[in-house]
């Protein structure tokens, strides 16, 4: 077979140009790092997008993934199976939520919402009740429901006519929050720290409010914590620093352990709407996945990560805090456990390039803001090299 080079012009020839990919070929990764062919490691402060928590080559989630191969890598939704089960019964224990259904993404948790919402209204007797609220700034997948829901054009534009009966409330505002809800409401999305947004939380006021309103007009608050969740912003759940007990809540991202696995979890109340044929997938809840994903909630529990996160993400904070009195570039910093988000004076793209030559992964959104999203199994030591990196180049450009 023809050899092939692994480089950013054979990317440009053989896929769809909808990546902005780095330019590495990463061979393995070990811990916090990943390694090139020749052996040079770049400090992974994104972790595959929030999905690695519990950092690469972990023992405990290879000996999960390979066990399960060896026995049956799929046999399909028509079977038992007891990795389901167990990771199931994991996710109902840790939430207090009655039942979980498995699918492959975050994108299709959110759709299974959407369509599980809806019917719960239709099935209430109330077929006028369609609309589907979000917040200004969101980010809840590429699928029609869930890019409907999302706020930002560029990942919208074009694409229209979006799913009708959808619309957006403005971010912690209250009146408008007020304003846009009403009988015909079937649910309303919220993602409690924002991701993609640029790492944004809601308020507590909007939240109690949010859910006097809930009940009062009886629609359904479904969290997505396909960024936030699994342990990332120090609790399990983001919305559990908040009063409020969701009716649902969408998993995806770490939930697989790095293979792909979506999960939404429900009071009984509105799983039983889903009946045998009302929706479904062939891939859903794949077996080897729920062993990775069972094997990586251990290990957070295990390794006491969640604790980790806060107190390291804490170290990030105040280590930028620090920086920022020196360097005009950091506009402000927010962090919510290893959750964190600088906003900077220019387009981030341009530190993400800097860093890169330094041998730091991390990443842009929101056009000005760097997004760190590092295993939850990060070193305070591994934190410091990030942050005195990015002082250089800071401390270059002032030059
Ligand atoms: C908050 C949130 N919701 C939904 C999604 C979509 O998940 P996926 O890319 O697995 O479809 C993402 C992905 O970044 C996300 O951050």
């Amino acid at each position: 077979m023809k050899s092939i080079d692994i480089n950013l012009e054979t990317e440009q020839q053989l896929f769809f140009h909808n990546y902005g990919r780095l330019p590495l070929n990463i061979e393995y990764g070990k811990g916090s790092f990943l390694y090139t062919s020749d052996g040079t490691g770049y400090l992974d402060m994104i972790a595959g997008i929030g999905v690695n928590a519990i950092g690469y080559g972990d023992q405990r989630l290879l000996d999960a993934i390979t066990g399960q191969a060896g026995k049956y890598i799929h046999i399909s939704n028509l079977f038992m199976q007891e990795p389901q089960f167990r990771l199931a019964a994991r996710l109902l224990d840790i939430s207090g939520l009655s039942k979980v259904f498995f699918c492959n993404s975050g994108t299709e948790a959110i759709e299974a919402a959407i369509k599980l919402a809806r019917k719960f209204a239709a099935q209430n007797g109330n077929i006028e009740k369609r609309e589907v609220l979000s917040l200004s700034n969101c980010f809840h997948g590429r699928t029609y429901g869930a890019m409907s829901l999302t706020a930002k054009p560029k990942y919208v534009d074009g694409y229209e006519p979006l799913v009708p009966h959808v619309g957006m409330i403005d971010f912690n505002d209250i009146e408008d929050l007020e304003r846009k809800v009403s009988d015909r409401t079937a649910a309303v999305f919220v993602e409690f720290v924002q991701g993609e947004g640029g790492i944004h939380r809601v308020s507590k006021a909007f939240v109690t409010r949010l859910k006097e309103l809930a009940d009062q007009l009886g629609f359904l608050i479904i969290a997505d914590e396909i960024q936030a969740g699994c342990g990332r912003t120090g609790t399990f759940f983001s919305y559990a620093q908040f009063d409020v007990q969701p009716d649902l809540v969408c998993l995806a991202k770490p939930l697989g352990g790095g293979l792909p696995l979506g999960a939404i979890i429900g009071t009984e109340k509105v799983a039983q709407v889903f009946t045998p044929g009302s929706h479904g997938t062939t891939f859903g809840g794949n077996p080897v996945a729920c062993a990775a994903g069972l094997a990586m909630i251990d290990a957070i529990y295990a390794d006491g990560l969640m604790e980790k996160a806060v107190e390291v993400g804490t170290m990030i904070r105040e280590g930028f805090e620090k920086l920022a009195t020196k360097h005009a570039q950091i506009l402000e910093i927010r962090q919510y456990g290893l959750m964190i988000g600088i906003t900077v004076d220019k387009e981030a793209k341009f530190y993400v390039e800097q860093a890169l030559e330094k041998r730091i992964l991390i990443n842009a959104t929101s056009m000005n803001v760097i997004r760190l999203l590092p295993p939850l199994s990060i070193d305070k030591s591994e934190a410091q090299l990030c942050i005195d990196t990015l002082d250089e180049i800071f401390s270059k450009e002032n030059q």
